[in-house]
C-alpha cells in the first residue's frame, strides 16, 4: 500500500490516479485546505475502483498513527504542502508550520513504523534564480522565498535522515511547472482564491472569469521578451512518480532528479498556444516585473531519463488543450 499525503490537490489527484491504473494500491490523506472532496468521486470514476481515502492533517500525530495502523504502508508520496510564494513570504511562520511541521511528523511515524520509502514533492523554486539553464541538479541551492526554503530544508531534513539510517530511499524530485489536465476533463487544478500561475490564470481570462492578463515585463532578455519557463504536463509529472515508487522500491540508491520537459516557452508561447485551442484571443496588458522574478529557466532532465526511465512526452498544444478542456467543463472548478 502507498499513502499519498495531499492527495486530492493538483499533482496528487493525478498521480493517484496513474498509480491505480499502473496496478498499485493506494490510501489518501489530504486536509481539503486547497482541493475539494469531489476529487475523490471523479477519481473512482475514472479508475472505476473504490478509493481508500482519510480526511485528516499531516500535523496530526493521531491521525497518522490510526492510518499506519490500518494499512500496511510500505512507501509514501507526499505532497502535502502549502504552495503559494507570495503568501509564504506574508505568511512564513504558517509555511514553515505546515510544511515543516508536517513533513518532521509524517517521518517520525513512518520510522515507528518501519517504513522507510518516500517520495518527496521539492521544487525547481530550490534553485533560486540559476545561473544558467538547462539547469542541472548540482546547481547552486539558493531558494528566494520561504516556500522555496521549506523544500530546501524538507530535502535537508531527508538528507540527515538517510545519513543516520541507511535503510531511508528517498526521490527528491524537483518540478518545474506542470500544467494542464487529465485528457478526461474530470480533474485538474482548482486552486482556492486567486491563481498564482500562468496557466489557470491564462484559462480564467478565457473562459471569462477575469477581464485580462497580467503579463510581467516584456523586456526580459529573452526571445520575445517575456519570461521563459519550462511547463511540464501534470500526467507526464504524474508518471515520474510512478516511476520514482517503482524505482525506490526495488532498493535502488536514493536519487535527486529534475522533473521538466527540458524545453523553455515563454508566457506569450502559452498565450498563443491557448488562443489557438480556445479560437479566440486572451487579452493581456504587460505590467512591471515582479520582484524576484527570473528571465529564464528550463530543467535538464537528462538524469530523471537515465535512472527512471521517464521522460515527459506531451506537447505544449496538448497542455493547453487539456488545460482547456477541464476549465471549460469545470468553469468553476470542482463547484462547477
Ligand atoms: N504545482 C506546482 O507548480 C508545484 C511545483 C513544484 C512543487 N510543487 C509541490 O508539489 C506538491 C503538490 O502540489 P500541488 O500543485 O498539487 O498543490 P495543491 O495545493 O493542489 O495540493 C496540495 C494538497 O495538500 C493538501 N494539504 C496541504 N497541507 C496539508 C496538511 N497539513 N495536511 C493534509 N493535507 C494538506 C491540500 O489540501 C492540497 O490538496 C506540493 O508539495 C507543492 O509544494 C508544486
Amino acid at each position: 500500500m502507498i499513502l499519498l499525503t495531499g492527495a486530492t490537490g493538483y499533482i496528487g489527484s493525478h498521480t493517484w490516479l496513474e498509480l491505480l491504473l499502473a496496478g498499485h494500491q493506494v490510501v489518501g490523506i489530504d486536509n481539503f485546505v486547497n482541493s475539494s472532496p469531489v476529487v475523490l468521486k471523479r477519481l473512482e470514476a475514472l479508475s472505476g475502483k473504490k478509493l481508500n481515502f482519510i480526511q485528516g492533517d499531516v500535523c496530526d500525530p493521531i491521525v497518522l498513527e490510526a492510518l499506519f495502523k490500518k494499512h500496511a504502508i510500505k512507501g509514501v508520496i507526499h505532497f502535502a504542502a502549502l504552495k503559494a510564494v507570495g503568501e509564504s513570504s506574508a505568511k512564513p511562520i504558517l509555511y514553515y508550520e505546515n510544511n515543516i511541521g508536517g513533513l518532521i511528523n509524517l517521518l517520525q511515524i513512518m520510522q515507528e513504523n518501519d517504513c522507510r520509502n518516500f517520495v518527496f514533492s521539492s521544487s525547481a523554486c530550490v534553485y533560486g534564480d540559476p545561473e544558467k539553464s538547462p539547469v542541472k541538479e548540482d546547481s547552486d541551492l539558493k531558494p528566494e522565498n520561504p516556500y522555496g526554503q521549506t523544500k530546501l530544508m524538507g530535502e535537508q531534513i531527508l538528507r540527515d535522515l538517510e545519513a543516520s539510517d541507511p535503510r531511508w530511499r528517498v526521490a527528491y524530485l524537483r518540478y518545474f511547472n506542470p500544467i494542464g489536465a487529465h485528457e478526461s476533463g474530470l480533474i485538474g487544478e482548482d486552486p482556492m482564491g486567486v491563481p498564482n500561475n500562468l496557466a489557470p490564470l491564462v484559462s480564467r481570462v478565457a473562459a471569462g472569469r477575469m477581464d485580462e492578463l497580467n503579463i510581467y515585463g516584456d523586456d526580459w532578455d529573452t526571445p520575445d521578451g517575456t519570461g521563459v519557463r519550462d511547463y511540464i504536463h501534470v500526467v507526464d509529472l504524474a508518471n515520474g512518480h510512478v516511476k520514482a515508487i517503482e524505482y525506490i522500491f526495488s532498493g535502488k540508491p536514493s536519487l535527486t532528479v529534475n522533473l521538466g520537459t527540458g524545453v523553455g516557452y515563454s508566457v506569450m508561447d502559452v498565450v498563443r498556444a491557448y488562443e489557438d485551442v480556445v479560437g479566440q484571443p486572451i487579452r493581456c496588458k504587460v505590467i512591471d516585473r515582479r520582484p524576484g522574478d527570473v528571465a529564464l529557466y528550463f530543467a535538464d532532465p537528462s538524469r530523471a531519463e537515465a535512472l527512471l526511465g521517464w521522460k515527459a512526452v506531451r506537447s505544449l498544444k496538448q497542455m493547453c488543450a487539456d488545460g482547456w478542456r477541464w476549465q471549460s467543463q469545470n468553469p468553476l472548478g470542482y463547484k462547477s
